[in-house]
């Protein structure tokens, strides 16, 4: 009998660029592929969910992603920093509520310079030497990146946003560079962090080639964690017109990275939630192993506003916690506070056929 393309992806880890375009393009394929998704999922990670403390720490951002709704030209926004004193205070009610990751968010801030950032890292690992500390703050010089890591600091998200070099400069005012931002993900790894990267899915402009481009770039760099969510216009930017990303696209692209990258961390991400009411529940049973609730302190929620009507702005860490647990266990999973690093997983749950 004939191998199905989703059989051969499952089995091979890859299929061709004509027959991701196909899969890319059409529905007729998706029950299929969630299918066979669940099942690598489970077979890797059972029903685990792992969680990650998000703290929004700054909205200040000396970038202008046309995207981006906190980009440095909205002056329609009001700004804020958290202190360290704040951000130490999100650790502990997080960690009291079970979390082991904090994930320091924020835009390109220059207030807070190698030192401060050295300062915030080194306290939080003295006082949480059990915890993972990510950091998601943009593209800095290696010394730079190297100073977070001795202070402490063992993973860091980078989106690359886009792997083709036209789609990128489409997205990116000219004094930003798809070369840099790589090169900043080829850094973070050979200094040992743990990467995590990813896209937005309908971003203007972006085509299935582009998506293509994205999957292949992933490919070499092997990250961690890979991170996809629909692109949701924000009124305040040049992109305020443009149509948001497709759920079902977002959707079947988690499973398409389940099956490329078995043991990927994927979240279910915040856009996935604001794109549909049950937009992470859908992306959990996509394939989906990670949802990332936020502890930043409710009075800053609202500014982090990185597109329109983003969700859970409004409720208390605790709050969120406990309405992930049912939205996560209401489609068959389990969340689990342990620290999730790929490398222990890969050792506690080998695949089946490996040797
Ligand atoms: N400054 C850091 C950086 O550039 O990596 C972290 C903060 S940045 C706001 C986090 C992510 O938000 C980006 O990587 C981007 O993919 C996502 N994002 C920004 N604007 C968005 C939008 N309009 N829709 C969906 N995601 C968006
Ligand atoms: Fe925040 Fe549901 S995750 S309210």
């Amino acid at each position: 009998m004939m191998t199905s393309i989703i059989e051969q992806l499952h089995e091979n880890r890859d299929i061709s660029d004509a027959d991701l375009k196909l899969l890319i393009e059409t529905n007729r394929y998706d029950r299929e592929l969630f299918q066979h998704a669940d099942i690598v999922r489970k077979e890797y990670y059972g029903t685990d969910v792992y969680i990650r403390g998000l703290i929004e720490f700054t909205n200040y951002c000396k970038n202008d992603c046309f995207y981006c709704g906190i980009r440095r030209s909205n002056h329609n926004l009001e700004r804020y920093r958290l202190s360290q004193d704040e951000i130490l205070s999100c650790c502990e009610n997080g960690y009291k509520l079970g979390y082991r990751t904090f994930v320091l968010q924020g835009g390109e801030d220059p207030f807070y310079t190698d030192e401060r950032i050295y300062e915030i890292v080194s306290e939080i690992r003295q006082k949480y030497a059990d915890c993972a500390i990510t950091l998601s703050i943009g593209e800095k010089p290696y010394e730079s990146y190297e100073a977070f890591f001795r202070a402490g600091a063992n993973r860091y998200l980078l989106r690359h946003e886009t792997a083709d070099m036209e789609h990128y400069t489409k997205l990116h005012p000219a004094e930003m560079s798809l070369e840099h931002r790589k090169n900043c993900l080829k850094n973070l790894k050979k200094i040992g962090y743990q990467v995590g990267s990813g896209f937005m899915v309908g971003s203007p402009f972006q085509t299935t080639e582009c998506l293509i481009e994205d999957l292949r770039f992933l490919q070499q760099l092997e990250p961690a964690m890979i991170g996809i969510g629909p692109f949701i216009a924000h009124r305040e930017t040049p992109f305020n017109r443009f149509k948001n990303g497709n759920l079902q696209l977002t959707l079947r692209l988690i499973g398409l990275l389940r099956l490329m990258f078995p043991y990927a961390l994927i979240p279910s991400t915040t856009a996935l939630g604001t794109a549909d009411p049950q937009g992470r529940e859908m992306g959990l049973r996509a394939g989906a192993n990670v949802v990332m609730p936020n502890l930043s302190p409710v009075n800053v929620r609202k500014k982090y506003e990185l597109y329109d009507n983003k969700i859970c702005t409004e409720e208390e860490a605790a709050e969120c916690r406990a309405c992930l647990n049912r939205r996560v266990s209401s489609v068959g999973y389990k969340i689990v506070t342990n620290i999730g690093n790929v490398r222990t997983l890969r050792e506690q749950h080998p695949p089946k056929n490996s040797k």
